[in-house]
């Protein structure tokens, strides 16, 4: 393209819990982003496709059983297996949109019982988001939009314990957006957002996750 290069890429992760409308929100940032000329990477965790996934997605069908720390390494390895794409997507410029994360990481295994120190320190390091949105829905909020899938730790009790573990992990720099809004109205929060800070971003060092 004829546009002088801005910088690095943005990272840009979106979290929440089950049905917040991460996936959708996602898709929207994605397509706009596109619609206005930019190169953007859409990734999601579990990355299902590579090896380490497929177990990941053997364990969430139910068709396997993991003790609960080594499923907690697999969904982090699968996390760090994507980490030189994505550095190399964010040093070309490219916006790297990603649903979920390593708080999901920490959330998901920190709401079986275990310490959320425990549960950070396998993806400390990790490229650091430079926006976290965070769409917040309450369970029952969430049950009202239809039953939960098939699929494990889809349980109104369990959500329940990974919401409250989002609430310790959440910073001030996080993005909380009302997910029970419109999702035309979310997504033009988000964008905005996103455009205003660009710019800051770009021109800033990307970091490293929890050091
Ligand atoms: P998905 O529905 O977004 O594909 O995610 C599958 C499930 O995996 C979801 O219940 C959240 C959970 N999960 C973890 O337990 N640890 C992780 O690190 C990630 C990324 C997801
Ligand atoms: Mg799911």
């Amino acid at each position: 393209s004829s546009v002088a290069r801005r910088g690095r890429g943005i990272l840009v992760v979106f979290e929440g819990c089950d049905r917040s409308g991460k996936s959708t929100q996602c898709r929207m940032l994605v397509d706009y982003l596109k619609s206005i000329g930019r190169d953007v990477a859409h990734l999601r965790f579990p990355d299902r496709t590579t090896a380490i996934g497929q177990s990941i997605n053997d364990y969430l069908q139910g068709t396997t059983e993991l003790e609960d720390h080594a499923i907690h390494l697999l969904f982090s390895a699968n996390r760090w297996e994507s980490v030189p794409r994505i550095k190399q997507l964010l040093d070309n410029g490219t916006f790297v949109v990603v649903d979920r994360y390593a708080f999901s990481g920490v959330a998901f295994t920190a709401a079986k019982g275990y310490d959320v120190t425990w549960c950070k320190n396998p993806d400390r390091g990790l490229p650091d988001p430079d926006l976290i949105f965070y769409l917040d829905i309450s369970t029952k909020d969430a049950q009202t939009r239809g039953s939960y899938g098939e699929e494990r730790y889809e349980k109104a009790e369990f959500q329940e314990r990974v919401a409250e573990i989002y609430e310790q992990l959440k910073s001030n720099d996080w993005k909380v957006v009302d997910a029970m809004k419109d999702k035309n109205e979310i997504h033009e929060e988000i964008r905005n957002t996103l455009l205003e800070l660009e710019e800051q971003f770009s021109k800033t060092p990307l970091k490293r996750l929890w050091t």
